[in-house]
């Protein structure tokens, strides 16, 4: 089977012939790969940043954003078919049994660091032609959703951020029900990436007021797309944080999707009352930054603001995506559409993976759904 590998002793990307799976356990499902999603952190394991092959092997598979089709499965799995399309989580538990985050299936928060992921870290991914999985790590995505089903990963993280969103501001005592929706009723999302644009949509899903604030100038693409979904657009290189501050007024949320740390520093310094702000981005290590220290901590405790980072997502968050990629592709079919900016073939690999960033979502296309 054709597979993309990184092979970071070697520091090589190559097209490699890798042993096509088979299905050993009774509880696990064979699938035939459709589309993989690139992302930055697949060109920082193609640049040799990040990324950790199987014990034993010489290469890493890449890839975790993925979608594929159900070939066959084992005599025990009960939630899925052949035929079905679905998306495979991405993290797998540790080897601890003291682990209480990976014990009951919540990887996404494991404690002791020896968790995997597929395509990036332990574990082969999905650039290839077929993979096996367990169900346990298997969601079904609806047929309808065949050609965005690849974005339910890169959706994933907004979802974990939001649903925490939601039990945090259970502090909020006045909210009702469905705190997750009430409590970021002005939200700023920064950078305008796939994160960024995807989160911004569950946000607009969820009834938030949303700004989003990035480097692309005002009147471009990204900006009147932010428009079509019902979304405010800053242009950080025409407008200041303070002249976003004064036209949000007092900003609930901020989701950062940039990992740019000076950038969410100083929004985090705007950050209102009661305000939650979620970090999502990996910066690189590059000098130190200063930041207004003071300024910052007077506004945490003042304010009583809660600042949190998230990582990888867990099935909550796979379902939620699932049933909130459904609501986009009714409310904003062409602007969903519009993230993938490309299917190329696996050949394609480099120009995707060290060639220059261009485009939203870039996608390496394996098969068609049959
Ligand atoms: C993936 C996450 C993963 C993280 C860190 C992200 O690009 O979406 O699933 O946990 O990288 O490896
Ligand atoms: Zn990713």
């Amino acid at each position: 089977m054709r597979a993309v590998a990184v092979f970071p002793a070697e520091r090589e990307l190559r097209l490699v012939d890798h042993p096509a799976p088979a299905i050993e356990r009774d509880s696990e499902v064979h699938i035939r790969i459709l589309d993989v999603g690139v992302c930055g952190t697949d060109r920082e394991i193609a640049r040799f940043d990040y990324g950790t092959p199987p014990a034993g092997s010489p290469y890493l598979v890449m890839g975790h954003e993925s979608l594929g089709q159900v070939m066959e499965v084992g005599a025990a799995v009960k939630s899925v078919r052949p035929g079905d399309l679905v998306v495979t989580m991405v993290r797998r538990p540790c080897d601890r049994p003291d682990c209480p985050a990976c014990r009951i299936g919540r990887q996404d928060f494991c404690v002791t660091g020896r968790f995997t992921e597929r395509g990036i870290n332990g574990r082969h991914g999905f650039m290839t032609e077929e993979v096996v999985d367990d169900e346990r790590y298997l969601v079904a995505v609806p047929r309808a959703l065949a050609d965005v089903g690849v974005l339910v990963e890169p959706l994933t993280i907004a979802e974990k951020a939001f649903i925490q969103v939601g039990d945090v501001q259970d502090r909020l005592p006045w909210l009702g029900e469905d705190r997750g929706q009430e409590a970021a009723h002005r939200a700023v999302v920064l950078g305008a990436g796939p994160v960024g644009m995807l989160g911004a949509m569950a946000l607009r899903v969820r009834g938030s007021e949303v700004w989003v604030y990035s480097r692309d100038p005002s009147g471009g693409d990204k900006a009147r797309w932010v428009e079509a979904i019902g979304g405010r657009y800053l242009s950080s290189t025409e407008a200041s944080l303070a002249d976003l501050a004064a036209q949000v007024g007092n900003i609930d949320l901020v989701y950062e999707a940039t990992g740019a740390s000076q950038l969410s520093f100083q929004a985090l310094a705007v950050l209102g009352v009661n305000g939650v702000f979620v970090f999502t981005g990996v910066p690189g290590r590059k000098a130190p930054i200063e930041v207004d220290a003071d300024l910052l901590m007077r506004n945490l405790v003042l304010r009583n603001q809660l600042v949190y980072g998230t990582v990888n997502a867990g099935p909550d968050a796979f379902l939620a995506a699932i049933d909130d990629l459904a609501e986009l592709d009714r409310r904003w079919p062409a602007q969903l559409r519009a993230l993938i900016t490309g299917r190329y073939p696996p050949e394609s690999f480099e120009e995707l993976l060290v060639g220059p960033a261009t485009g939203i979502k870039r996608v390496i296309h394996f098969a068609e759904a049959r």
